[in-house]
């Protein structure tokens, strides 16, 4: 642990590596199953309102934590608070990551297979989307392979020098990701029918609400923003000491939230639009679940001349994106075993990805168990983990050292009252909001 932490190399490296992490499969995945799931505008809505309440403070927490501590997840809490149980939390988060990993892969692994598919032009010549969408769902080997596959990539990144390689590439794919998303969700508005999707999407009704509304849309905060895990502690450390945490949280979440809404407009208008049955299409919407994406795309992309090059380019750059936030995750595992049980880096990485493998090969058999990864690490053990971070750095922490963390010992000019707000917020704000959606959703 003596040894020097390797820094990022640039501004725009950080913000680049933070973003991966942040922009993923959670936001063109698994964020519009959520609005579909959460009844449209009113889940924006409440998503955004998570976002900014405690989405941004925590992830700056989370910076303070790892940069003061210069640590992994777990270290941090023991070097920061020794001889305390705040360990723990730490330990908690080094377990969300397992668990996550446990699920995302296989959806990783879905990616891949689109992307080849898309490559060999057999997704051009499929007629119905659903079908072909379950029988890759029914075949669990199919599934196991490209999870394998996946993890393996992601495994490689971690050990080889090219981790600086991908975080050099993520800063033109992720505009390029961007720009794609963009062109798409044009395409996708320019349909017509589309604009009972929109109506859906940005009109807010109580048609739909359910009573884990609140729940559903924070867990989904803290999975896409990546934050209640300690993921961002882990890259907190490699910060150097003039990065602005408050600017940085800013931009990541901005970019994560615009991305998930891009994917929003691309994927429901068109779902409205090229539905068949519109009467019962919120219904068809909600039955997808995680079907989603990989249903409505295709059928967009069949709506578009050149089919073939757009889908090839859309899963290729949902591939990159997947594999960034990939990295983050494995990251915050395998140097939790590096540092804390003195594994070499390369014994933790395999070890952590053989982990991932077991769960992921049980996630490709059972749905249920698929679900249950999903359902515990978002909505249950994130907020959890944000809870106790919260407090954590509102009450625990020396308050100097959080405002030298905040100010770059001062070099950047807050106003007392800032750090007021700040700290304010994570005393009560956070945690009461956190505590009140948790026993709500639970008992609601
Ligand atoms: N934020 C990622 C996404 O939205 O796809 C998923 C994720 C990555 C969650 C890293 C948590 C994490 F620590």
């Amino acid at each position: 642990m003596s040894e020097k932490r390797v820094k990022f190399a640039t501004k725009l490296g950080i913000v680049a590596a933070a973003a991966g992490s942040a922009v993923g499969l959670g936001n063109i995945w698994r964020f519009p199953s959520q609005t579909a799931d959460g009844g449209g505008a009113i889940f924006i809505f409440v998503y955004v309102g998570c976002i900014l309440f405690f989405g941004i403070p925590l992830m700056v927490s989370e910076f303070v934590v790892g940069r003061a501590a210069q640590a992994n997840t777990a270290g941090a809490f023991h070097k920061l608070s020794p001889g305390t149980q705040w360990k723990w939390v730490g330990r908690l988060g080094v377990l969300t990551g397992f668990v996550i990993m446990g699920f995302y892969m296989v959806v990783c692994g879905w990616t891949l297979d689109y992307f080849f598919q898309s490559l060999s032009g057999n997704l051009h010549r499929v007629s119905d989307f659903t079908t072909n969408f379950n029988t890759l769902l029914s075949n669990p080997l199919r599934q196991i392979l490209w999870m394998i596959l996946f993890t393996g990539m992601t495994a490689f990144f971690i050990l080889s020098g090219v981790k600086k390689g991908i975080e050099q590439s993520s800063k033109f794919l992720m505009p390029l990701l961007f720009l794609l998303l963009f062109i798409l969700a044009i395409r996708s508005v320019l349909l017509e029918g589309s604009s009972q999707g929109l109506n859906f999407l940005f009109k807010p009704s109580m048609e739909h609400v359910k009573p884990t509304l609140f729940l559903d849309a924070m867990g989904q905060a803290f999975f896409s923003l990546s934050i209640g895990m300690g993921c961002m502690i882990t890259y907190g450390s490699y910060f150097n000491s003039d990065i602005n945490f408050t600017k940085t949280a800013v931009q990541v979440s901005l970019l994560d939230s615009m991305v998930a809404i891009l994917a929003g407009v691309i994927i429901f208008p068109s779902a409205f639009a090229l539905s068949t049955n519109a009467g019962t299409i919120v219904d068809e919407l909600v039955a997808g679940g995680p079907g989603l994406l990989f249903i409505t795309l295709p059928e967009l992309f069949n709506q578009m001349p050149l089919s073939i090059v757009w889908a090839t380019l859309f899963f290729c750059l949902l591939s990159v994106a997947a594999l960034t936030s990939t990295i983050s995750l494995m990251e915050v595992v395998t140097v939790y075993l590096n540092e804390e049980y003195r594994l070499s880096r390369r014994r933790s990485t395999l070890l952590t990805s053989f982990g991932v493998i077991i769960l992921g090969v049980i996630s490709s058999l059972s749905p249920p168990f698929f679900n249950m990864l999903d359902v515990a690490s978002a909505k249950f053990m994130l907020p959890l983990g944000g809870l106790f971070i919260s407090l954590f750095v509102g009450w625990y922490l020396d308050r100097k050292l959080v405002s030298a963390q905040l100010t770059n010992e001062g070099t950047l000019n807050y106003g007392v009252a800032f750090l007021k707000v700040y700290i304010f917020v994570l005393r009560y704000v956070a945690p009461a909001a956190i505590l009140a959606i948790f026993i709500y959703g639970l008992v609601g």
